[in-house]
């Protein structure tokens, strides 16, 4: 069964906002868990516009299930994964200015920039993701640098405007996670991943995980943080048994 990592970026990006205490993520990771969450996401970017430092180090006491770090691989936020030793770390291109993540790595030209930090946060005892593209290149050479997952982004998919291109894309995806579990990588999946689309990736039997954020806090906004966590699960969980 597909587990779900929900991301609760969001519920800071409100926080901050108004640069009150509330709402806290920390709380919506341990709603996310009675949801059924199988795992918590946060990204502390560089420019901490919604994750801080304190919620990484609270999150890291409170979260029971398994706590992913999206962190752009650079010394400093190496550092900072060092001191908080999350489960697993998923290394994320990041952009200034950038609304959200907006590709994944493309590794032919960037393993060079990211093989280092990987292989400092795997001696630490951190599993190692990297965000990528989901093409059979980006795959071995992810594989070739020891990681330990690969997390393919689901953007192309998510936003196809058509039903053709949709299946095209989905084929692509379907194939990356093959070859990639062949490598003996673990496999997840995420980015614009909603209550709609999702059923179509979760059927993908070689994808292990995914990695949700925006449109489970959109829905906790209206129903709650642990039923709309639920509601997703679900979807996943029947997606995956078709
Ligand atoms: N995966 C990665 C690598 C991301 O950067 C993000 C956004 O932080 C997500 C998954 C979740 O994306 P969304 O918020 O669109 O569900």
């Amino acid at each position: 069964m597909s587990r779900l990592s929900v991301n609760v970026d969001h519920i800071a990006t409100l926080r901050q906002l108004r640069g009150t205490k509330f709402p806290d993520p920390v709380l919506a990771g341990y709603l996310a868990e009675l949801g059924g969450a199988d795992g918590i996401t946060i990204h502390l970017r560089q420019d901490r516009r919604h994750i801080q430092d304190r919620d990484l180090f609270l999150l890291r006491q409170t979260v029971s299930t398994h706590l992913t770090l999206e962190m752009a691989p650079t010394e400093g936020m190496l550092q900072i994964a060092l001191k908080s030793l999350p489960d697993m770390v998923t290394l994320v291109p990041e952009r200034s200015g950038e609304n959200t993540t907006e590709r994944g790595f493309n590794l032919e030209q960037e393993a060079s920039e990211i093989d280092p930090i990987l292989i400092k946060l795997q001696d630490a005892g951190i599993e190692v993701s990297i965000f990528i593209d989901p093409t059979e290149t980006n795959i071995r050479i992810a594989s070739e640098m020891g990681s330990d997952f690969v997390e393919l982004n689901t953007t192309f998919y998510a936003e196809c405007e058509t039903f053709e291109k949709e299946l095209e894309e989905l084929d692509r995806i379907e194939k990356a996670a093959i070859l990639a579990a062949k490598q003996k990588m673990g496999v997840a999946a995420g980015h614009a991943l909603n209550y709609r689309n999702v059923v179509n990736v979760a059927a993908i039997k070689a994808i292990e995980e995914f990695s949700i954020g925006h449109s489970i806090i959109c829905r906790a906004a209206l129903v709650g943080m642990e039923r709309a966590t639920r509601e997703m699960k679900d979807i996943i969980e029947k997606a995956s048994r078709l």
